[in-house]
């Protein structure tokens, strides 16, 4: 038996690194679930550390990506077979078979549809940690990267924790019908006066951009309020005024550091029933031999759909 994975054995950009290998595949470790892959995304999360970006704690080769949901097809009796499963903080996604924790293993709802339950982790989580830890009550929420998934969360999310308004900075105008639609007051990053304007009115900030956009952000917020970092889509670092709202962090691996499984079983419980009601973007499906269209599908600029790679 063999099996495809998309891995990278060096860091450099995905499009040159990545490689479709076949590698022979033995019996599982003892213990491990083994989940034939039916689809997983392709985040931003899952392309950073391919960079090396995070090159002082991933160490390649590696297979990548990092979520996404199959269908058990080995546990010595404890599931079922054809079970949907998410099998996560394993070994890497992008793959068609997974030997997962059962541990950190998720059972899918039977409702939930294979394209949301493939996306139920990274950015949904992630959405939902960071408004628990600053919550947004009563507050007026500024989001960059906005048409992102994890943005479309956030705000939906926000709105039902009682935020008072949410404003969306966007690079593609694009994204702006669908935030709208969100109740998202949504602005260009282009237009400086605008960013300025909704800064100097934002108590709680989300950003996932960095480099200038976050200066500017910074630089305009009142000194009360919270900037929570949690992306550097731009690429660049941000420097920090003097006065300033208070600077935040939010990794999701901290999160995941020292979580016991039931707490971590708890977020997934407290997530379906709120994902039943997101209003996350569509999928382009694309299978994984044509994963390069994949990411090529994924740099299109003003994009809705996230590529969902199927493993067939
Ligand atoms: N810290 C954590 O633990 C954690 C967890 C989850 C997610 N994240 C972060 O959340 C962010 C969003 O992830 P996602 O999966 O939701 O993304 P996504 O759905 O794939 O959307 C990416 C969005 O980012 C925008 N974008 C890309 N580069 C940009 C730039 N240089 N300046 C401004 N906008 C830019 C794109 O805009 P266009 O349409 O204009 O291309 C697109 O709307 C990423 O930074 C990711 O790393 C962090």
């Amino acid at each position: 038996m063999r099996n495809d994975a998309l891995l990278y054995r060096r860091f450099g950009p995905p499009g040159e690194v990545l490689a479709l290998e076949s590698q022979p595949l033995g019996p599982p470790e003892p213990g491990r679930v083994r989940v034939r892959m039916i689809a997983a995304p392709v985040n931003p999360s899952d392309l950073i550390p391919v960079t090396g970006a995070y090159g002082h704690r991933v160490r390649p080769p590696l297979v990548a990506g990092y979520e996404g949901v199959g269908a058990v097809v080995g546990s010595g009796g404890a599931l079922a077979e054809g079970t949907r499963v998410l099998p996560l903080r394993g070994p890497g996604t992008w793959q068609r078979v997974v030997d997962a924790d059962p541990a950190w293993l998720v059972a899918v709802p039977d409702d939930i549809p294979t394209e949301l339950a493939a996306r139920a982790y990274i950015n949904p989580l992630s959405a939902q940690l960071m408004l628990e830890a600053w919550p947004v009550a009563g507050r007026r929420v500024l989001l960059t990267a906005a048409g992102s998934a994890c943005a479309g969360l956030l705000a939906l999310w926000a709105f039902a924790a009682g935020a008072r308004s949410v404003t969306g900075i966007v690079r593609s105008a694009a994204h702006g019908p669908a935030l709208a639609a969100l109740g998202v007051e949504p602005v260009t990053m282009a237009d400086t006066a605008a960013v300025t304007a909704a800064a100097a009115r934002a108590e709680v900030a989300f950003d996932a951009v960095g480099g200038p956009l976050a200066e500017a952000i910074l630089d305009a917020m009142p000194p009360g309020g919270d900037f929570v970092s949690y992306g550097l889509l731009s690429g660049q670092p941000f420097a920090v005024p003097a006065v300033r709202p208070a600077l935040r962090r939010f990794h999701l691996r901290d999160r995941l550091a020292t979580v016991a499984p039931e707490t971590w079983q708890g977020w997934f419980r407290t997530l379906w029933p709120r994902l039943r009601r997101a209003p996350l973007p569509g999928v382009a499906t694309v299978p994984l031999a044509e994963w390069r269209r994949a990411l090529a599908l994924f740099h299109t600029a003003g994009r809705r759909d996230k590529p969902l790679l199927v493993m067939g």
